[in-house]
């Protein structure tokens, strides 16, 4: 791990930051641009918004990273030669804003004390809605950019409310009021997700920045000045939320309902025909192109698909060729189309042209047929379109299948919803088709794979004495090594690393003994058999850890508070007895030089998907990895890759996308980015289904097998296919009221069965553990999943790791009067791929 023990900006972040900030743009979209006021050249600029000076750089909670510094949109108009002539209306609402907190966190403390709930939890993640205002719009110039911003995190939901997914009264007055008055003039979103945007329509300039890490301000200026030219797509359906079929319901605190089944998205809006603000996949550039299909192949194995891209407008640009498909309508209704490949051009210059390839496997238009447990193509016409969104794509081909095949037989997994869908479309695939060739695919040549699932697991019997350090020469495998370990130290292994009898101390991203802030560590128990402990820290928005932190003998001291975050919402007694609390630091801690860890923050989850690039997540990937690499790092605690069901989900803004393709090969590629660098790993999470943020620890969701394997769980399938994840992070919730970590058939039939994944699986942090849910104050219907449940189920590491998870395996061990009786060879099964992730990271 390198020592920096400087506090001056390091190369490497210099290095990092001018990356981030040329790739960024590629995350970044037009909504509208209806004129051609933009690009234009510094000059004066009249600025407003709540994202002006305090812009957000990415969400709260585990997703935020302590950067050094990041450039706002003011710093960074200003370092580009913009001068700002609204000054005093930034100060104003500054002043707004500061006075706005307090009244928020007052709320907010009242609210949790009539509920009876613990008001950090239950502030945890809370948006405060932006204020109501009334200031002059008094900045001078021909030019004006309205930055409107929200802020969300993890812990809490979004609302339905104004100042939050809708626009405050002030914000459309005066969006429209600037739309008005200056010449030229552009609305900013620097959102982490969708905003009801349908009373500022009238503008026309809505450039979507997004929440793009530590350069944002440079990056939204190198836009504006034509420096670089933005080529993102939304990787979500924009629409008032009572549109979406997942509003109803949403955020239940016991069960939500999945009533929407497999229609989620542009999912649902193409095949009900509801017209949403923008589709999914929609975005404009300063050009504009004109795709041309060249050729089509497809067989029983594969669709390719060739697409001339031509740049006909007046800048340079890139553009993204997506192909959908529409399968035919049979048993099982169908949505109206469903992507299956999208590429990036490259850079095209005025009137130059490429041509791109999409391609996938034939048997990915399988769909899900829960009555045969099986994945089948469906006998008709499968017809494919190409586009640059989801509501603009013209058929290329088409494609005959003359009988109905079977594909993969699997079981049926997680039982228990019967979900009548709310939506059947009967309609599909009947479109003309004269002028398109048709292609013909034979049932004849298709294969059925067929899987078979894991029994009890055997005991692995002890043949001869080997330490971890022959697993690494290669004189011993680690099912031997395993062999050798006693129940005590499997159960270690099992579990993460924690002080005796600590609780939840190490809760507040302090789990970690090598790496200050790192969100948790793999057990240092076993040591002295030669095995080394694996750090883990969270992202996904670049690393999260302790910017500053002392080497006193062989601990870590973190120097910043971690629960500066949580303050806010603590009494003054409570903030008092903290600090009488907090040791005092000993003469060797104060004399100890500091050391600094100043990791860069990139573009969020969304921000990522909408690049739809997978070399730029590739690229962000390697500098992850190099940042890892360098503080001592091995496991980084994201892609978080939960659909995005709905707008409203707290933690959209870390996820990538409404469908699984995009998320699926984009985490993908940030994965093969950082796998560049020597034991360097990703974890991917939450598997699965937690897609909301209310009373996560144990809300139930309640989806159809259907929904689960084509939506829920592809995107997961996708990125294992296509990378090699270290780890998985199962998630709080329930599914089909089975906890996600006790759950066998997500975590052994799905996971190993099905998709051969060969990493291993941790919990959420305290997942397993009833007192996370328990503090909310709430009496809850479901509980949280169990330790030795993990274990019954595959999921191999429970995190951060507390004696109450040693004692609960420890008392459980050849119990068989207990609800999960664990025995010695489930133990060894997960210890084995424990060691294995170990020893390959
Ligand atoms: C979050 C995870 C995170 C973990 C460790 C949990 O609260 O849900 O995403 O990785 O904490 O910080």
């Amino acid at each position: 791990m390198v020592r920096i023990e400087t506090s001056t900006v390091q190369p490497f972040e210099e290095k990092h930051i001018t990356e981030v900030r040329e790739l960024a743009p590629e995350c970044v979209l037009f909504l509208k641009r209806e004129d051609t006021s933009f690009p234009v050249q510094a000059g004066g600029v009249a600025l407003y918004g709540s994202g002006a000076r305090k812009t957000i750089k990415g969400g709260t909670g585990s997703g935020d990273v302590n950067v050094r510094h990041f450039v706002t949109i003011e710093e960074g108009l200003e370092r580009a030669g913009f001068s700002i002539t609204s000054k005093e209306w930034l100060d104003k609402y500054d002043h707004l804003l500061a006075e706005t907190r307090v009244k928020f966190i007052e709320q907010v403390k009242k609210e949790a004390a009539e509920m009876g709930i613990n008001p950090i939890m239950y502030g945890m993640g809370k948006p405060m809605p932006e204020p109501e205002y009334e200031f002059e719009l008094n900045g001078e110039g021909d030019l004006a950019i309205y930055v409107l911003s929200r802020i969300s995190g993890e812990g809490a939901d979004r609302a339905d409310a104004e100042g939050d997914i809708n626009l405050t009264k002030a914000e459309i007055r005066d969006i429209l009021a600037c739309r008005a008055k200056y010449k030229k003039f552009v609305l900013v979103l620097n959102v982490g997700g969708m905003v009801n945007l349908e009373p500022v329509m009238d503008v026309e300039n809505i450039l979507l920045l997004s929440q793009l890490g530590t350069p944002t301000g440079d990056v939204l200026a190198d836009v504006l000045l034509g420096k670089s030219f933005p080529s993102g797509k939304l990787a979500m359906t924009w629409a008032p939320i009572q549109k979406y079929p997942s509003t109803e319901g949403f955020g239940d605190m016991d069960d939500t309902v999945y009533n929407e089944g497999i229609y989620v998205g542009y999912r649902y809006f193409d095949t009900a025909k509801v017209t949403p603000t923008f589709p999914f996949g929609f975005g404009l550039s300063y050009t504009k192109f004109d795709l041309k299909t060249e050729s089509v192949e497809i067989d029983e194995s594969e669709v390719c698909v060739n697409v001339r891209v031509t740049n006909i407008g007046d800048y340079p640009g890139k553009e993204v060729v997506q192909l959908y498909s529409s399968s035919p309508v049979g048993e099982l209704d169908k949505p109206y189309q469903e992507l299956r490949a999208f590429t990036k051009t490259k850079k095209l210059l005025q009137g130059q042209s490429v041509v791109v390839s999409l391609k996938y496997n034939t048997i990915d238009m399988a769909s899900y047929d829960e009555r045969s447990a099986a994945y089948i193509l469906e006998a008709g016409n499968y017809i494919l379109r190409v586009g640059n969104s989801s509501k603009d794509t013209t058929i290329c081909a088409v494609a005959v299948l003359n009988k109905t095949v079977k594909v993969s037989q699997c079981k049926n997994i997680c039982p228990g919803a019967q979900i009548k869908p709310l939506l059947s479309c009967r309609e599909n695939a009947k479109e003309i088709i004269d002028d398109v060739v048709v292609h013909t695919l034979s049932a004849d040549k298709f294969e059925c794979k067929v899987f078979s699932y894991s029994e009890k697991a055997v005991e692995i019997p002890k043949t001869k004495e080997c330490s971890f350090e022959d697993i690494m020469n290669g004189t011993a495998t680690v099912d031997e090594f395993v062999a050798t370990l006693s129940n005590e130290e499997l159960a270690y292994l099992c579990i993460g690393l924690y002080e005796d009898g600590a609780g939840m101390g190490s809760m507040v991203g302090a789990a970690a003994k090598s790496v200050a802030g790192a969100a948790g560590e793999t057990t240092d128990r076993l040591i002295e058999k030669g095995v080394p402990t694996l750090v883990m820290a969270d992202g996904p928005a670049g690393i999260r850890v302790c910017t500053q932190y002392k080497k006193v003998g062989e601990s870590i001291k973190a120097m910043d508070n971690p629960l500066a975050g949580m303050m806010d919402f603590m009494e003054p007694e409570q903030l008092k007895m903290m600090a009488e609390m907090a040791p005092k630091p000993t003469e060797e801690e104060l004399a100890a030089p500091i050391n600094y860890v100043y990791c860069i923050a990139i573009p969020i989850g969304t921000a990522l998907a909408q690049s739809f690039s997978q070399e730029v997540c590739l690229r962000l990937g390697d500098i992850v990895g190099a940042e890892m690499e360098m503080f001592g790092i091995h496991l980084w605690l994201a892609p978080a890759m939960n659909i995005q069901r709905s707008p409203l989900c707290g933690r959209d803004f870390e996820y990538y996308s409404e469908d699984p393709l995009v998320s699926g090969l984009l985490a993908a590629s940030i994965d093969n980015g950082v796998r560049k660098h020597k034991g360097c790993g990703t974890t991917i999470k939450h598997f699965a289904l937690n897609n909301q943020e209310t009373n996560r620890i144990v809300s139930n969701s309640v989806v159809s097998e259907r929904a689960i394997r084509e939506i829920y769980l592809k995107n997961f399938e996708i990125c294992i296919r296509n990378a090699s994840p270290a780890t998985i992070m199962s998630s709080y919730n329930l599914v089909n009221g089975v906890h996600a970590n006790n759950s066998r058939d997500l975590l052994t039939h799905i996971l190993r069965d099905e998709w051969e994944y060969e990493g291993f699986v941790m919990t959420d942090w305290y997942a397993a553990n009833p007192i996370m849910a328990e503090s909310g104050g709430r009496k809850n219907k479901h509980s949280t999943g169990n330790p030795c449940g993990c274990i019954y189920a595959g999921n191999d590491m429970i995190m951060p790791g507390m004696t109450e998870d040693f004692e609960s395996i420890m008392n459980t061990i050849d119990n068989p009067d207990l609800q999960y009786s664990i025995d010695r060879a489930m133990l060894q099964a997960c210890a084995r791929r424990v060691i294995n992730v170990i020893a390959k990271v």
